[in-house]
C-alpha cells in the first residue's frame, strides 16, 4: 500500500474545537472522502489539540501545510470540493488569525479563559467545558 497522498487532520480531541462543531466537520470530510472513493489516497483523521484553541473547528491538510480555522460545514464542503478533490487550497478559508502558532485564548493567572469565545455556535462565553488543553 502506498502512503496517503493527502492527510487531513481535524481537531476533535481538544477542549474547544468539539464545542465549536469540529466533530461534525470531521464526520462530513470523512464521509465525503469515502463517498468519492478516495480512502486509499486521502486519510481524514481526528487530532488532539492543535494549540489553536478558540479558532476551531481547525482543519490542517498535509503535505500542503494548509491550516483552516473556524470551519463551518458549508466551508468543509468547499474544502472538500476544492482542496481535497483538486489540490487547490481555498485561500479565502485559510487560518484567519494570522500564522498558526500559540493562539490559545488568553487566560488569567488561574488558567481560566478571560475572553468570550465569540465563534461558538451558541455564542456563549468560554466555560470549563470548552477550555483547551
Ligand atoms: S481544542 Fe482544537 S486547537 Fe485546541
Amino acid at each position: 500500500m502506498e502512503p496517503f497522498a493527502m492527510h487531513v487532520f481535524v481537531c476533535t480531541g481538544g477542549g474547544t474545537c468539539p464545542h465549536q462543531g469540529s466533530v461534525a466537520v470531521h464526520a462530513f470530510l470523512k464521509e465525503a472522502v469515502a463517498r468519492a472513493r478516495l480512502k486509499s489516497r486521502v486519510r481524514v483523521s481526528q487530532a488532539g489539540c492543535l494549540d489553536q484553541c478558540g479558532h476551531g473547528p481547525l482543519v490542517v491538510i498535509y503535505p500542503d501545510d494548509v491550516w483552516y480555522s473556524h470551519v463551518s460545514l458549508e466551508e468543509a464542503q468547499a474544502i472538500f470540493s476544492e482542496h481535497i478533490l483538486t489540490g487547490r487550497p481555498v485561500d479565502a478559508l485559510r487560518f484567519r488569525v494570522g500564522e498558526p502558532g500559540a493562539h490559545k485564548l488568553a487566560r488569567d493567572q488561574n488558567g481560566r479563559p478571560t475572553q468570550r469565545c465569540t465563534l461558538c455556535r451558541d455564542g456563549r462565553a468560554v466555560t470549563a467545558a470548552c477550555e483547551g488543553e
